[in-house]
């Protein structure tokens, strides 16, 4: 009986609770009549959450980005909270823009990321060291991370626990972290590694780059077929023109031989270098090594890569033998693709890639006194007209940074800018959230060409490192003698 009117359970099926369950629930008013049946009551805040399904639509948001092919961080996040707890190990090895390092840090999951786009990288060390990130409230502060945080529950009352008169479950959101809003987080200290070419297999090719059995590259047959239609470009339009490209036999690390067209042509021998790999050190030692036993000599030695690791452009642009220029030339990666390159509309396959210009300068006056700054200048350029190396300017870096004590191996940067950013983009950002605890004037020099004064030591290495807006990084090493 309900209300004075009889009512049967549907045929074939049972109530859900017992007898004395069932009064349990009248007493709490979760029982109501639809005409010839009973029907629970449910409300909305028994449960006020709604359980994720494999259909991800309130995801569906457009954020900005900084990276074509950026993943929104909401997804990552949801990934990464479904399968880790804080504190464990993340590695995505298509780092992007760096979203996967970047939700880990908010969540507190450690991370390893890598990418063969130096673009990429760049962004992400950006991304990662302007970043601000809320503070989640610890499950036990002396325990730090790993024991997790303190989350948002909601009660999880359910018919049965009515019935039963049990107190209800906790759901817990892992999704909402109690926010302590007195403090804000940034990103932890990470490191920057870059993967050493394998020794020994300098010489190994893909198999698809290899035509004959001398080893001949089809793919040098077409940069060479490309380097004589378009020549190298320059700044300002001018251009580095060849009247022939050709072969060069009897060397193993200088492909070929080339011809200017000027009114006095110079000869010249090009070092390709590696498709999959960043030309190095080693291949640059060997090449030189070959151009002091070449008769006639040389005038221009170009080294063409799709990728130079820092060093080997470093050793290209301090190899100061007379009579001879050393070019380091990028090539488009659509040279890597034989449609592309056909498709392709512009004629910039090759390009000077300039010097980085940093100097070091002593403070002989005011409260700094004996230290020193670093002031860089931006990027040398080749000019082709003159055939001279004309400085650029600095609007073109995206970062730079300076390790006061450089011990030739890693840099570890002691001092970092983001001139592009300007001073509300890179630190800026950081500054705007962190306002109370940081001195905006040394956010803005932060956004300029010219470090912060800094104690030299007798015998050291000073190291610059700039990458610009192409994702090309140059490394500039300034020796400091006896004090
Ligand atoms: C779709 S994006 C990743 C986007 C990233 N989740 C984000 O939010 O920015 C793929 C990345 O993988 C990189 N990549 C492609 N081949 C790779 C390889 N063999 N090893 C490592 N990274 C690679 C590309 O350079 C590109 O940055």
């Amino acid at each position: 009986m309900f209300k004075g009117k009889e009512y049967y359970h549907p045929s074939g099926r049972n109530w859900a609770s017992s007898i004395d369950g069932m009064y349990n629930l009248i007493r709490n008013n979760r029982i109501m009549s639809t005409g010839k049946n009973l029907a629970y009551v449910l409300y909305l805040d028994d449960f006020p959450v709604i359980p994720i399904t494999n259909i991800w639509m309130d995801l569906l948001l457009r954020t900005e980005k900084i990276y074509v092919v950026q993943t929104a961080d909401k997804v990552i996040s949801r990934c990464m909270l479904m399968t880790t707890d804080p504190g464990d190990l993340v590695l995505d090895i298509t780092c992007g823009s760096g979203t996967t390092a970047y939700v880990a840090e908010q969540w507190g999951r450690r991370w390893i990321t890598c990418d063969t786009s130096r673009v990429a990288i760049a962004l992400a060390k950006k991304r990662l060291m302007t970043a601000t990130y809320d503070y989640y409230k610890l499950a036990h502060e002396e325990q730090g991370v790993a024991s997790g945080f303190v989350y948002k529950t909601v009660p999880h009352i359910t018919l049965k626990s009515i019935a039963n008169n049990e107190p209800p479950d906790t759901g817990t959101l892992y999704d909402q972290p109690e926010v302590d809003k007195t403090k804000i987080r940034i990103t932890g200290p990470f490191t920057v590694e870059a993967l050493p070419a394998p020794v020994g297999v300098s010489d190994v090719h893909p198999l698809d780059t290899v035509s004959d059995l001398d080893g001949t590259s089809t793919k040098q047959t077409d940069w060479r077929d490309e380097l004589l239609a378009t020549g190298i470009r320059g700044r300002g339009g001018a251009k580095i023109e060849f009247s022939r490209v050709e072969p060069l036999s009897g060397t193993k690390y200088l492909q070929a031989e080339a011809e200017t067209k000027e009114d006095a042509p110079r000869r010249a021998v090009i070092c390709f270098g590696s498709e999959t790999k960043p030309l190095d050190s080693r291949l640059v030692a060997m090449a030189l090594d070959e151009v002091e036993n070449l008769r006639p000599k040389p005038k221009l030695v170009v080294f063409a890569a799709f990728q130079f690791d820092p060093e080997a452009a470093k050793d290209i642009d301090e190899t100061n033998w007379p009579d001879l220029t050393l070019l380091k030339v990028q090539m488009n990666t659509d040279l890597m693709t034989e449609d592309l390159k056909k498709k392709r509309s512009s004629n910039e396959s090759f390009w000077l890639v300039g010097q980085p210009d940093a100097e070091l300068i002593f403070i002989d006056k005011g409260k700094d006194k004996g230290k020193y700054y670093v002031r860089v200048n931006g990027f040398d350029y080749y000019d082709v007209k003159k055939g001279t190396v004309e400085s650029g300017n600095v609007n073109r870096i995206a970062m730079w940074m300076l390790d006061t004590n450089y011990d030739g191996l890693s840099i570890e940067p002691m001092q970092v800018f983001f001139p592009m950013g300007g001073s509300d983009g890179g630190w800026g950002k950081l500054a705007k959230t962190l306002r109370a605890e940081i001195n905006q004037e040394l956010i803005e020099k932060y956004a300029g060409n010219q470090s912060l004064p800094f104690a030299v030591e007798s015998n050291t290495q000073i190291a610059v490192k700039i990458i610009d807006d192409r994702g090309i990084e140059s490394l500039k090493v300034i020796k400091v003698g006896e004090l």
